[in-house]
């Protein structure tokens, strides 16, 4: 079968290194030789009922932070989730055959009840329908994200296996999520535990647009421990944490060197936080200079938007046609 690479994220503020790391990363690699697809998902994050001004802004900031991170239009099709009436169609239609009992059980589902008691709308409740509509309305295979949408991928081929055994026929792949054939990664937080996310305090999250002082003030700041007592000791989750964000942004020679002087006791954390710190600085660099050079170019943004629609209502109308006729909308 094709393989047809389709990802997404919501548009609720500054992308940050688990983004980009988690999924984004994976996807530039992908355009090159898949047809494949990324959107803003911005009525996902009409969950939280952000006000139109916001909401507006949110959007055009990711898309030009996707577009400095190299997604590439002539490579790939790049558009906003609400240009395509398409996937609200097929979400109407995957809602269908949705249950009360497995969507109130999504863990995410389950910790916005907690978190946001107030305002357990039905959008939260059908969030996987529609995650499910915007990927299988390209027919797609392979999902770029990070290690926390797996269980929503998981609703995804549910929903997916349920509409061919319904109707009896194949009209739609099971898509997995992926990372080029490796583990799904976890970008961790600077505070010591748990994944680097927005919603963190504003220290321990590196935004790519994030100026190289921020960069430095973030990284001298993480949190660590005293320092190994023992040879060869087991790492705490924190200072886990710093290696983990070293292997992605610095040299293998320079990670194994710090793990050296780990496993002997000669380490010093503040020296080791200054490398990570350059390195990273280094590594986003050519992201934050592509974000200020088009932040405000708004006639290439217009034509970049465009001519995604474009090729993705293309892509959507074909699936659409087909499951309409599927389930027996048709012609007299
Ligand atoms: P946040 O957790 O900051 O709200 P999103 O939920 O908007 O981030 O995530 C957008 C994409 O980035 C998803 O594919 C998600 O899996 C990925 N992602 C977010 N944070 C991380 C992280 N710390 N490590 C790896 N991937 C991540
Ligand atoms: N749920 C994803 C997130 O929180 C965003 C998303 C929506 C998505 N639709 C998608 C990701 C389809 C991949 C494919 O980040």
């Amino acid at each position: 079968m094709k393989e047809i690479v389709v990802s997404g994220s919501r548009p609720t503020g500054n992308l940050h290194l688990g983004n980009y790391l988690g999924a984004v990363k994976q996807f530039v690699l992908m355009q090159e030789k898949h047809e494949s697809y990324f959107f803003v998902a911005d009525y996902h994050s009409l969950t939280t009922h952000p006000n139109p001004k916001d909401l507006h802004e949110n959007v055009k900031t990711v898309l030009v932070e996707y577009l400095a991170c190299g997604l590439d239009p002539n490579k790939t099709t790049l558009y906003l989730q609400s240009d395509i009436p398409e996937i609200t169609e097929l979400y109407l239609f995957f809602n269908m055959h949705a249950y009360l009992g497995e969507l109130e059980r999504v863990p995410t589902f389950k910790e916005k009840a907690k978190s946001q008691p107030d305002n357990m709308n039905a959008g939260l409740l059908t969030y996987p329908t529609l995650m499910a509509a915007d990927i299988l309305v390209h027919k797609g295979t392979h999902v770029p994200v990070g290690k926390d949408q797996e269980q929503h991928l998981e609703m995804c081929r549910n929903f997916a296996r349920r509409f061919n055994h319904v109707y009896q026929q194949e009209v739609f792949p099971e898509p997995i999520p992926f990372n080029m054939g490796n583990e799904l990664v976890k970008v961790p937080s600077l505070n010591g535990t748990g994944k680097m996310s927005k919603s963190d305090d504003e220290n321990s999250c590196i935004f790519l647009k994030d100026s190289a002082e921020a960069i430095r003030k973030k990284v001298m700041r993480a949190v660590t421990d005293t320092g190994p007592t023992t040879p060869n000791e087991t790492k705490p989750e924190a200072v886990e944490n710093l290696f983990d964000l070293m292997k992605h942004v610095s040299t293998q020679d320079t990670v194994s060197s710090f793990e050296e002087s780990y496993n002997n006791m000669t380490i010093r954390y503040g020296d080791m936080k200054k490398q990570l710190a350059e390195d990273m600085v280094n590594y986003l660099a050519p992201i934050r200079e592509k974000i200020d050079a088009i932040a405000n170019d708004n006639t290439y943004l217009r034509h970049v938007a465009e001519e995604g629609k474009e090729k993705a209502r293309i892509s959507a109308r074909r699936t659409l046609d087909e499951v309409r006729n599927v389930i027996g909308f048709r012609n007299f």
